[in-house]
């Protein structure tokens, strides 16, 4: 438990699913009050938690939002910018579109909800914000030329963020390895078919290269990003926090047997 978050205001961008309905949980059961901003209906409500439909990549729909928003809870103290998307495919096949679409959520979605989070912060005299970024920012898959940039840009983000508003502001980035959501169950799809037994297999596969043997719980995550909001990480800021089962110190070339 970490005390200084009770009674917090938090904002989740894509609360409804996977990671952020993790982590949107994570901190109702902190005790802090979470408004959820995502651009799917929940499926399964929270009795704790507000939800909002907003798109990230709309300046507008996010102005006019975080104005309901404030209207209702007065500040906001903690943002946690995890609405993402993913799509796969190499620079040449990346259509205009694509890259529009993965660039406006995934980077522009973390400018648009901070600038304006940043804002009520400073009046506030503080906030603290963690970015989700991705293990892409570090290591990298192929066919995901769009996405892996979108993902190195959030850890700039994250470090001008963290160098402009300090010491007011905190903000930290998690890099993510495979975990267990609709996204990834998504990507197993793409590659192996509509078929329960294969799509387990294949997150089992994906699973096996992490040297922790598995897949992440969104839940693991959910426990970085409130240990960063907590005052228990009060001396880092501009960090990007790897969540990834030790998937980034793996060299794949095998060595002889001891
Ligand atoms: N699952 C993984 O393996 C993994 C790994 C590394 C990083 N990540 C990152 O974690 C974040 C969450 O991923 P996830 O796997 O939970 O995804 P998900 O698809 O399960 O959920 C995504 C959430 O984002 C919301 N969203 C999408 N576009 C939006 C928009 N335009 N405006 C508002 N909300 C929007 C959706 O409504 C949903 O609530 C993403 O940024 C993703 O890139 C995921």
């Amino acid at each position: 438990m970490y005390n200084d978050l009770k009674g917090k205001n938090v904002l989740v961008t894509g609360g409804t699913k996977g990671i952020g309905k993790a982590i949107s949980l994570g901190f109702a059961v902190e005790g802090a009050r979470v408004i959820s901003i995502s651009r799917h209906t929940p499926e399964d409500t929270d009795d704790r938690i507000t939800y909002y439909n907003c798109d990230v990549s709309s300046s507008n729909d996010v102005k006019s939002t975080i104005e309901n928003i404030l209207s209702k809870f007065n500040t906001i103290d903690i943002l946690v910018n995890n609405a993402g998307i993913e799509e796969y495919a190499s620079l040449d096949k990346t259509d205009e579109g694509m890259w529009d679409r993965i660039m406006d959520i995934n980077v522009k979605g973390v400018y648009n909800v901070s600038k304006y989070c940043i804002q009520e912060m400073i009046k506030n005299h503080g906030g603290n914000i963690i970015n989700i970024s991705s293990v892409q920012a570090n290591i990298i898959t192929k066919n995901a030329a769009a996405y892996v940039t979108s993902k190195h840009a959030i850890i700039g983000l994250t470090k001008s963020i963290a160098l402009d508003y300090a010491p007011e502001i905190r903000c930290n980035a998690v890099l993510p390895a495979t975990i267990d959501t609709p996204l990834v169950r998504k990507a197993a799809i793409l590659e192996v078919g509509n078929n329960e037994e294969k799509i387990k297999e294949k997150i089992r596969e994906w699973g096996l290269q992490h040297p922790l043997g598995r897949i992440g719980k969104p839940e693991e995550v959910a426990n970085t990003v409130l240990f960063l909001a907590s005052n228990q990480s009060s001396f880092i800021t501009g960090a990007s926090i790897m969540v990834d089962g030790g998937l980034s110190i793996k060299a794949p070339i095998s060595t002889p047997d001891e």
